[in-house]
């Protein structure tokens, strides 16, 4: 049996027979059936997945690695079930190291992205002494959802990330799914002084409740974690099954923790004194925004306009729902009086963090503050799992600093790249006056571009993007419409086409099958309403497969992907009826 690493082909066979060692080198053939690998000790189910074995006689797709050590098993205490043991036992070999990962031509520069395997959701996100814990949905046995954990990255300025081992593994009672943590500093779940206490939900079908809250706790600052043996804390009181996604926080002025869980189609508030018990309080959001749709991952804090107003805002993350296809991040202002949000707009308002369409799951870290920090899983339920990278799947977007303003009566939160994002700045040069410029004679694709326009109150202008192979992403503005559009039908590789024109989809173990329309969802344009006139700032963030825009200082976020067949490195102003200027354009290399 040999194994495609992706390699120049000497490097690319690796032997996956026999050999010694920590690590089970499993092959992996994304189209094949799973099997459950399970590794039992004393009587006890201490893991399970489900994994997409190369048959004997097949190309593997590439091979993952399973730490036999971090269980402290051995060969002996592994089982199998869907395929006979000796035969698994002939595919799958033994190394001391994990397989390499090999380089790939759409693996972004400076944007987060698992090691290998599949990421969603952002989870868990806290601060503690100078370092941001970043934990996601990861399936590290195929680059397509399943076998829920919590990867981990930890950084000390949200820009750089070092991998950091799996944080908590799928296990007998069910996958990991997405949550929250907090630091309790006080001692409150008694854990210890400055515990780190995470939240997530475990889900499994074979259950009474098939989605339940758990507690998992870790007294070593996030690396390390103990699954609480009183778990779960929190069952559905009427058995809904969609019932997931906790985040906690604590309510200074009733010296309180809270859980939001999103319940289908509303968010339901609990209290607790300890993190363990928990009780109910107010359901809220039943008709509110895009209707009717799955809530999913809430978030909930203040935040105060320049003015010195302050709201609290909840985030409700929707699927389907956006505005241009699948999965998208609203928010709704309002009050809270420590039982029951309120929010200010009739039911009917839809407010959207971001424009784009690759922007979603979206919550915030813990602990940072009077910063409102969130972090955006920069893909999309519709096409997420046949985005043509091949050892990974996924990317977050660049963190964003969350702000409150006002407009015409209404309050919106606003949404731009933390300052530390300048930590990766290179090179820059400034022009003045621009219509058509080369923007680097030679590119990796990480660049980032702020521009002041002037745009004129008629016709369309903007810009497009542009490469040698022909690709373009038309950036520009419609004053008619008024609306910033940002259209990426012609942007590279827009239809995915290597597949073919059905997908089989999994989500939460359910499967569909999606016709080539759904494929299309892609090949669009996305906008965002917005007062077309005058003087504009804009600031572009490009990372080879994906362009975030954000419009004075972030009233407006849009961020898309895109998959060029070589990075942009052209800039080309245009205007129907003339009278569009940028005036200035500053273009900075980014880089780790
Ligand atoms: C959102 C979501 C969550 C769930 C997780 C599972 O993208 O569906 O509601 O916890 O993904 O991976």
């Amino acid at each position: 049996m040999k194994c495609f690493l992706g390699l120049p082909l000497l490097l690319l066979l690796l032997d996956c027979n026999g050999g010694s060692g920590r690590y089970m080198v499993i092959p992996i053939r994304e189209t094949n059936g799973e099997v459950t690998l399970t590794i039992e000790k004393g009587g006890e189910t201490l893991y399970v997945a489900d994994i997409r074995l190369a048959g004997e006689g097949e190309e593997a797709d590439y091979c993952v690695p399973l730490d036999l050590e971090h269980f402290g098993a051995s060969k002996r205490d592994v089982h199998f079930s869907g395929i006979d043991a000796a035969q698994a036992w002939k595919l799958i070999s033994f190394s001391d190291a994990p397989p390499e990962v090999p380089a790939e031509k759409y693996r972004p520069v400076y944007h987060h992205t698992p090691p290998y395997g599949w990421m969603n959701d952002a989870n868990g996100l806290f601060y503690k002494d100078g370092v941001y814990h970043l934990y996601y949905q990861y399936n590290p046995f195929a680059c397509v959802w399943g076998n829920m954990h919590w990867g981990h990255s930890a950084s000390t300025d949200m820009v750089h990330w070092e991998h950091q081992p799996v944080a908590l593994y799928r296990d007998a009672y069910g996958h990991i799914f997405s949550g929250s943590s907090v630091v309790d500093i006080d001692n409150t779940a008694g854990f210890g002084a400055g515990a780190i206490v995470s939240f997530y939900t475990s889900y499994n079908t074979e259950r009474e409740y098939i989605q339940t809250q758990c507690l998992a706790y870790s007294l070593d600052d996030g690396m390390t974690f103990t699954k609480y043996e009183g778990n779960p804390v929190l069952v559905p009181f009427d058995g809904i099954k969609d019932f997931r996604d906790p985040k906690v926080f604590w309510y200074e002025q009733e010296s309180k923790w809270i859980m939001i869980v999103s319940a289908d189609k509303e968010m339901r508030f609990y209290s607790s004194k300890n993190l363990r018990e928990w009780e109910y309080m107010s359901a809220w959001g039943e008709g509110y925004g895009v209707q009717p749709r799955q809530f999913e991952c809430p978030d909930f804090f203040q935040l105060t306009t320049a003015e010195g107003e302050t709201k609290w805002v909840m985030i409700v993350n929707v699927n389907p729902g956006c505005y241009f296809g699948g999965s998208a991040t609203q928010y709704f202002v309002g009050e809270f009086d420590g039982r029951e949000f309120t929010c200010d707009s009739p039911k009917e308002t839809v407010k959207w963090l971001d424009w784009g369409k690759d922007h979603y799951a979206t919550v915030c870290f813990s602990n940072t503050g009077d910063r409102v920090i969130a972090v955006p899983w920069m893909s999309n339920w519709q096409y997420g799992t046949i985005v043509p990278t091949r050892y990974f799947r996924s990317a977050n977007a660049i963190p964003r600093q969350l702000g409150l303003f006002k407009d015409g009566g209404e309050y919106y939160v606003s949404a731009y790249p933390v300052a530390e994002l300048s930590k990766l700045e290179k090179e820059s040069r400034t022009l003045s006056g621009v219509s058509t410029t080369r923007l680097f004679d030679t590119t990796d694709g990480a660049y980032e571009l702020d521009l002041d326009l002037t745009v004129p109150a008629a016709g369309r202008s903007g810009f497009r993007l542009t490469n040698a192979a022909g690709d373009v992403v038309d950036l520009y503005f419609d004053a008619a419409l008024q609306r910033f559009v940002f259209d990426r039908t012609k942007s590279g590789i827009v239809d995915f086409g290597e597949r073919s024109t059905t997908h089989e989809i999994e989500n939460h173990g359910r499967r569909k099958t999606y016709s080539m329309d759904y494929v299309n969802d892609f090949a669009l344009a996305t906008w965002a309403p917005m007062a077309v006139k005058g003087a504009h700032r804009m600031k572009i963030l490009y990372d080879l497969t994906s362009l975030e825009v954000f419009i004075d200082g972030g009233r407006v976020a849009m961020t898309n992907l895109v998959f060029p067949n070589e990075p942009y490195d052209r800039l080309e102003a245009y205007s129907d009826k003339g009278g569009f200027t940028v005036d200035r354009l500053t273009i900075t290399r980014l880089g780790l």
